[in-house]
């Protein structure tokens, strides 16, 4: 069974082939080609966790697809309500759905479901652990609206906590890019992932100020300083509004540079920096339909079944 737990492990063959079936889907992603490839298929969300753009375009993705959702919605309107187990849930879920995206704020509850359940499990986020569907579509991005190869980037904001920068890392290692890491002192990498990073060779700067970098990098990926997993809230309020991009800010970086942020923002990007050139996150929150539609396919083996892309 091919479950999505982490790319860590992923190699550039499998990373390239998922953002090459992306790019064949997108035309059904932009509802331009109708498509019944997931005839008959039904997807299960189970989100303990908010979400706008993991459930919202999975949900999207199956459905132009042709497939069918299945939404456990509001937990307490679950059997959870009752004490029911996560476990429990997942075995029971798995028999009504072809695959199941789960999100959970418990760090390896998608391996944990991936070891009793019946079909694919896809972690849509797992606490402060990995966000694999969110790398895929972060490097199709990158490889839409910048350049994969050479590419000088900043990974910045949470980096401690933040589930989507863990899991880019390993991916851009893959890509061999450079890597600056700007966060304030308490958000900094864990240091597990940065002696990762340069055991693979991969160059990487750490500073605690954008000005250090802006004017060099290709990408800038900023992440929002999340209240959430904070264990004392005074530590959080300590940091919350330590780093914000501004028009300002940008004024010297590369005129093809390009800003990139998985979402939610707060106050992290100011909202007159959504005008200019340089912001990509809309359109990355787009690229989330075809290459969830491309996960969805290869995960339930229906490759073969995508059109070549017209374009
Ligand atoms: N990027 C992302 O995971 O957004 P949501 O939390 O809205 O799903």
């Amino acid at each position: 069974m091919h479950h999505i737990i982490s790319t860590r492990e992923y190699t550039t063959e499998m990373y390239d082939e998922i953002l090459e079936l992306a790019e064949k889907l997108e035309p059904i992603a932009r509802g331009e080609v109708s498509s019944k490839i997931m005839d008959g298929k039904v997807l299960a969300l189970l989100f303990f966790e908010p979400s706008t753009r993991t459930r919202m375009s999975f949900e999207t993705a199956m459905l132009r697809l042709g497939g069918q959702v299945l939404n456990l919605g509001q937990v307490e309107a679950s059997s959870i309500a009752k004490g029911e187990s996560l476990s429990d849930t997942i075995r029971v879920t798995s028999q009504y759905a072809d695959a199941v995206v789960l999100r959970h704020p418990r760090e390896g509850a998608a391996l944990m479901a991936s070891e009793c359940s019946s079909a694919p499990i896809i972690n849509g986020g797992d606490g402060a652990g990995h966000h694999p569907t969110q790398t895929l579509l972060d490097l199709y991005t990158i490889k839409r609206e910048s350049h994969l190869e050479n590419l000088n980037v900043a990974l910045a904001g949470d980096l401690k906590y933040g589930r989507t920068i863990h899991s880019l890392c390993y991916a851009l290692s893959r890509y061999h890019a450079k890597i600056n890491l700007v966060s304030p002192p308490e958000l900094q990498l864990p240091e597990r992932i940065v002696d990762d990073l340069r055991k693979a060779n991969i160059d990487v700067t750490i500073t605690h100020d954008m000005e250090d970098v802006i004017d060099d990098i290709d990408v800038l990926y900023m992440t929002r300083i999340q209240r959430e997993r904070f264990p004392d809230p005074t530590e959080f309020n300590r940091v919350s509004n330590s780093m914000r991009i501004t028009k300002e800010l940008i004024q010297s970086a590369k005129p093809d540079m390009k800003i990139m942020h998985p979402l939610p923002r707060v106050n992290e990007i100011s909202y007159d920096v959504d005008d200019t050139i340089h912001a990509a996150y809309f359109k990355q929150a787009f690229y989330g339909v075809p290459v969830r539609m491309a996960i969805l396919c290869k995960v339930l083996g229906m490759e073969d079944k995508i059109p070549e892309a017209k374009r």
